[in-house]
C-alpha cells in the first residue's frame, strides 16, 4: 500500500486525475472502475479539463462504475447514471456503449448482478478501480460485515450511510436503503486500486485502515491484502497521523 501525501481536496483531485491521464494516455483501451459521491468530483472536473486541453482521449476505454441504488431510475437527477454523465460522460468522447453502471431499476436480484460480473470479466477485467471511503469503512456500498468474498450483489444501506448521503436529496427519507454494488472480491480483482480519502471526516476510517487490522466488520481492510493499492490523502484527512 502507497500513501500519496497531498495538502487538501484540489491536490487530492489533480493528483488523482493525472494518474488517471497517465495510465489512459499508456493504455488507451484502459478499463476504468470508476466511483461516484462527493471524492471524486474535483478529480472528473480535472479529468474533462485535460480532455479538453490536451485531447487525452477515452474512445476506447471502458468503464465499470462501483455501484447505482436501488430504486432509482437512470434518468432520476439523485441516480450515479445521471451523477457520471453530469460530471464525466457527457464531457469526453467515451462511447456510451462502453459506459457500464449497475442497473437501479433492478428486476433479478441474482442474474443481474451475476451478469454485471460476467461483463467485467469478459472484458478482461478492471485495470484501474478509484475508490472512496465511506466514514464505517465502506468500499463501494459493501457495508461493514458483507463478507470479503462478495461477488456483485444487492445490499440494504447502514443507517449511517443514509445520513451521509442525505446532503444530496431534499430529506433522508428519499435517500433508497439499498444499492446495487460490485462486492468486495468484484473490487478486489482489479489489477490496481486507487483509494481517494478527503477531510476530516475521514480520518477516522483512515486511521483505523492504517491500522493494518483485517476484518469483515471494516470493509475498506480488505485492501491490506490487495498487492497494488495506492492511497492519495490530503492533510485533513490524515491529520494526527502521518
Ligand atoms: C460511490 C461509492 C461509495 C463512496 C463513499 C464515500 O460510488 O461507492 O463507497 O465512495 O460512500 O462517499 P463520499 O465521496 O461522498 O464521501
Amino acid at each position: 500500500m502507497k500513501i500519496i501525501e497531498v495538502t487538501n481536496y484540489q491536490e487530492m483531485s489533480k493528483a488523482a486525475a493525472d494518474y488517471i491521464i497517465s495510465k489512459v494516455q499508456k493504455s488507451p483501451n484502459l478499463i476504468l472502475g470508476l466511483a461516484t459521491g462527493g471524492t471524486p468530483v474535483g478529480t472528473y472536473k480535472y479529468l474533462v479539463e485535460d480532455h479538453k486541453k490536451n485531447k487525452t482521449s477515452y474512445k476506447d476505454v471502458t468503464t465499470f462504475n462501483l455501484d447505482e441504488y436501488v430504486g432509482l431510475a437512470k434518468e432520476n437527477p439523485q441516480s450515479y447514471h445521471s451523477y457520471m454523465n453530469e460530471h464525466f460522460f457527457n464531457h469526453i468522447d467515451i462511447n456510451p456503449a462502453n459506459t457500464h453502471i449497475p442497473n437501479g431499476k433492478i428486476e433479478s436480484i441474482k442474474d443481474e448482478p451475476a451478469a454485471y460480473e460476467e461483463l467485467i470479466k469478459e472484458s478482461g477485467g478492471i485495470d484501474l478501480q478509484i475508490l472512496g471511503i465511506g466514514q464505517n469503512g465502506h468500499i463501494g456500498f459493501n457495508e461493514p460485515g458483507t463478507p470479503f468474498s462478495s461477488n456483485s450483489h444487492i445490499i440494504e444501506l447502514a443507517p449511517s450511510t443514509i445520513e451521509a448521503n442525505a446532503r444530496y436529496f431534499e430529506s433522508p427519507e428519499e435517500v433508497p436503503t439499498k444499492a446495487n454494488t460490485m462486492g468486495i472480491n468484484t473490487i478486489m480483482r482489479s489489477k490496481e486500486i486507487l483509494l481517494l480519502v478527503s477531510g476530516e471526516n475521514k480520518r477516522q476510517a483512515l486511521t483505523q485502515l492504517l491500522e493494518g487490522k483485517i476484518s469483515e466488520s471494516f470493509p475498506a481492510s480488505a485492501l491490506l491484502n490487495h498487492p497494488n493499492v495506492v492511497i492519495i490523502a490530503d492533510e485533513a484527512a490524515r491529520s494526527g497521523r502521518t
